[in-house]
């Protein structure tokens, strides 16, 4: 008992979420930005190519072989700029996958869009190109494609199976080249496809970059993404005109404020010494994240006004030259970054592979920003209470409904119950593991041993 309680006391917690991507080099950063308020805002009247954002931006473009690149200070933010920048009529429909996260669909209805939910596949979490060929409508302008949790939406698991199969009976690599249906049905049906890469940068389909498919994408730089600055985002695109346009739309918006920006910074220093600290004093961490938020010394995700459908016009600004320069420190990593979170996904999948779980498919090209599991039962919240009992804290919440977080208004953002039946089933099932540059093999074999445990008694194997 007494050692049970020693080795309780002992385990540091796990968080998929709560500033993941941070290591000490990023907290030092930060720290002396506080300290260096003349470095917070945009000095880019000067077209010098030091400048973090112009920097920054270089290099995106570099590392993607895109030609246009405008950084905003956020994901969604940089959504909406192209939205607006692409001119539709009011009312025109942007076709998006159910299971998504409700700040991707604020910006199409703050552009006056209407969204129409498509449903995914079981076994990729993307889009499903038959039923998006079915919801396709006279209306019908846009087609969203999210690359959930890093695996590339244009590869079909089931095909890829069959292909890897053929191919190691060849001893050759797998050839999933026809698969590319999506783009083949914005081509026939004449849409306009924009990639959201907030969960893929870094990753690949056919050896091509994700983003690079499409009229415009979208990257996110917020707090558990690929890499963070807090806040942050990326638009890309080909096209001169369209570049022209969202260049014009992103010089014309304000800066964050800069009490924002001090907000921002203080994320990474006061969540790993402050919040995660508390965390092992009887999980008072939980209490003093809350209290930081409330007195707004921290700031939230997802603002309250965004769960019920309304895309607050203060938060659409520029991305200040702090957040590129936290940002641009975690790009140079993002080799060791994506290393890591494929070893720690080789980890579990090792690991799992003789439980009842259901696991992602390795697809050729994808990048693990999380590795996620299918439960057959809709145990989800037990096993995630229980977890949160031995300080493993795996809810991102990307659980619980279509729309996620799960206290997200369904019916403001635009969602009907039943619209995407797998999406919703989904949400019921799964559970994603952390693979950031925080996870050990250690805190991965806590995870597994727990979920082994945990799982055979909530479900016998
Ligand atoms: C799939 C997806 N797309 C877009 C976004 C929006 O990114 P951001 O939080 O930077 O606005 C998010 C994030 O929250 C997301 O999960």
């Amino acid at each position: 008992m007494n050692n049970m309680k020693t080795k309780y006391c002992q385990d540091r917690p796990i968080f998929t979420s709560l500033s993941p991507n941070t290591e000490k080099d990023d907290i030092v950063l930060a720290l002396k930005l506080i300290f260096q308020p003349w470095k917070w805002t945009n000095n880019r009247k000067s077209t010098i190519v030091e400048n973090p954002l112009n920097l920054f931006e270089q290099k995106f473009k570099d590392y993607l072989g895109a030609k246009y690149a405008f950084t905003f200070n956020s994901g969604r933010t940089a959504f909406l700029a192209i939205l607006k920048c692409l001119t539709f009529e009011p009312d025109s429909e942007v076709l998006i996958q159910g299971f998504t996260c409700n700040a991707v669909v604020n910006p199409i209805l703050a552009a006056d869009l209407k969204p129409v939910f498509v449903d995914i596949e079981e076994e990729t979490l993307n889009i499903n190109p038959d039923d998006l060929e079915k919801k396709i409508t006279d209306k019908s302008k846009v087609v969203l494609v999210q690359h959930t949790f890093g695996l590339p939406a244009f590869a079909k698991a089931a095909s890829f199976a069959e292909a890897a199969t053929k191919a190691e009976s060849a001893g050759k690599p797998a050839d999933v080249s026809e698969d590319n249906k999506i783009v083949e049905i914005c081509k026939k049906h004449n849409l306009i496809l924009i990639e959201d890469c907030a969960h893929s940068l870094g990753a690949t389909y056919n050896e091509k970059k994700l983003g690079t498919f499409g009229t415009a994408a979208f990257f996110s730089f917020g707090r558990d993404k690929v890499i963070s600055s807090v806040f942050g985002g990326m638009a890309i695109t080909n096209d001169e005109e369209l570049a022209k346009r969202i260049g014009e739309y992103r010089d014309k918006l304000p800066e964050p404020s800069y009490f924002w920006i001090f907000q921002q910074l203080l994320h990474p220093i006061l969540t790993n010494f402050l919040v995660i600290p508390f965390y092992n004093f009887c999980g008072l961490g939980k209490w003093m994240l809350i209290l930081l938020q409330k007195l707004k010394i921290l700031s939230k995700a997802v603002q309250n006004k965004e769960k019920k459908g309304e895309m607050p016009a203060n938060f659409t600004k520029k991305m200040p030259e702090a957040l590129a320069i936290l940002a641009l420190n975690q790009f140079d990593k993002l080799n060791k970054i994506l290393a890591h979170q494929k070893e720690i996904a080789g980890f579990y999948r090792e690991n799992l592979k003789n439980t009842d779980f259901s696991l992602p498919p390795d697809l050729p090209g994808r990048i693990y920003m999380r590795y996620s599991l299918l439960l057959k039962d809709k145990d989800t919240d037990k096993i995630l209470k229980k977890a949160r009992k031995q300080k493993i804290f795996l809810d991102d919440g990307w659980r619980k409904t279509a729309i996620v977080p799960p206290d997200t208004n369904q019916k403001k953002l635009g969602y009907r119950a039943g619209d995407c039946p797998i999406a919703e089933k989904i949400a019921e099932n799964i559970i994603n593991l952390p693979t950031h540059i925080n996870i050990s093999k250690k805190d991965a074999k806590r995870i597994i041993d727990f979920l082994k445990t945990k799982h055979t008694e909530a479900r016998p194997l």
